[in-house]
């Protein structure tokens, strides 16, 4: 298992998982703001810009974002690391977001994605991480707490929105 730098060596893979993300309505990070990206080639080019810092929607801060392959060459799930915290991502969204595809959840690699994703935040110069999940959501919350998550408080979301729980993970 391990964590690449999204690539179109993947493609038939990871379209399979979009379809998946798309049944279970889990698909928007697919979907920038600003556009919805019509393939495959101009997704990865505008991640990877991200990274750069270049062609952000507005109130985005750089991110880089990798993937996780298993050892048959298949896409199993994503995870975006935010370069630094705006006050959305202070409040709500954090450092990082992942997702494993629909059809390879329960098999441990929610929390090895986290724990790949970890010296990859360490070299881009970060010394800790914020981490938060909606306390309805038990299976990240388990992943964050196997990965030395230590709480901090809990954030209320407007309207009916869960409530989000907020972590740092240190690093150094
Ligand atoms: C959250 C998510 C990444 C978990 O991925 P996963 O590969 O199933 O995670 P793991 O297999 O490492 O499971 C972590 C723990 O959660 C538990 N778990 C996983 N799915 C569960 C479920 N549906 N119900 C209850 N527990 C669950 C696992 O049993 C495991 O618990 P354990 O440590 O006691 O064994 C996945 O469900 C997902 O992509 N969800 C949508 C996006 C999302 O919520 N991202 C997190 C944003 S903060």
């Amino acid at each position: 298992m391990k964590l690449i730098v999204p690539s179109l060596k993947y493609k038939d893979s990871f379209l399979d998982a979009l379809m998946e993300f798309e049944k279970t309505k889990e698909a928007g990070f697919w979907k920038f703001p600003d556009e919805t990206p019509r393939t495959l080639e101009s997704y990865i080019e505008r991640i990877l810009n991200h990274s750069e810092g270049a062609d952000l929607p507005d109130n985005w801060v750089p991110c880089t974002s990798y993937w996780l392959i298993d050892e048959n060459n298949e896409f199993v799930g994503h995870i975006n690391i935010r370069h630094r915290l705006n006050d959305f991502l202070t409040n709500f969204g954090g450092h990082i977001g992942y997702a494993i595809r629909p059809s390879m959840r329960r098999q441990g690699h929610g929390t090895q994605i986290l724990k790949l994703a970890l010296p990859k935040a360490a070299a881009l110069g970060l010394d800790r991480i914020l981490i938060t999940c909606d306390k309805t959501n038990t299976p990240s919350l388990k992943i964050i707490e196997k990965n030395n998550g230590i709480f901090e408080n809990e954030c209320e979301q407007t309207g009916d929105l869960p409530t989000k729980l907020r972590f740092w993970i240190d690093l150094v």
